[in-house]
């Protein structure tokens, strides 16, 4: 299950808040302006899949967010716990700290998990996502990603331009100080 983690944003040690109902996560999130969805997970896809593959098995739910949300492109991407330990710690550092884009971050999970931390006002929003969960990270939304020490997921990605998601790092040093995605999971 999704797990909703809030902290004051200079209080990592003290969760103000956690939940792992989607009808309540999905409200709080809401009210930020971000969307929360949960999709029904289609089960056949293959160990490896590729883009097209995920796409076929979504394609309606995916028709419908490009619709609403006049997306251009549509990808997906997959990362598996097999792949080379260096390349794995690469990926993972990319967006691992503070940073917002200039287009939303849409993301849904076909498979697997990943963390989003948001840092909206003077709150840091962990989001644990997990297959059928669908996130969208609004523009200009201060966040980091982890997919932690072992990345496992396949994520469908919606894009308005080519260049939207260029990170535009903050310079701050807060994801660091907040527990990380392999913390958030052994928790659960
Ligand atoms: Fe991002």
């Amino acid at each position: 299950m999704t797990l909703l983690t809030v902290w004051a944003d200079d209080e990592p040690g003290t969760p103000l808040r956690r939940t792992e109902d989607g009808e309540k996560i999905a409200a709080e999130l809401g009210q930020l302006g971000v969307r929360f969805e949960r999709w029904p997970v289609v089960e056949e896809l293959p160990a490896e899949p590729t883009s097209e593959q995920v796409l076929a098995a979504y394609a309606d739910q995916v028709a419908r967010v490009v619709d609403t949300e006049g997306y251009v492109l549509v990808d997906a991407l997959s990362m598996n716990p097999t792949v080379d330990p260096e390349q794995a710690a690469q990926a993972r550092r990319k967006f691992l700290a503070e940073h917002t884009h200039d287009d939303a971050e849409d993301r849904y999970f076909a498979r697997g998990a990943g963390a989003f931390y948001l840092h909206i006002d003077r709150n840091v929003y962990a989001v644990l996502c997990e297959a059928g969960d669908l996130l969208s990270v609004p523009a200009d939304t201060r966040h980091w990603f982890d997919m932690g020490t072992r990345p496992d997921w396949v994520a469908i990605r919606f894009f308005h331009e080519e260049d939207g998601w260029v990170g535009n790092f903050t310079g701050s040093g807060i994801a660091a100080t907040f527990p990380d995605f392999d913390t958030l999971v052994a928790t659960r």
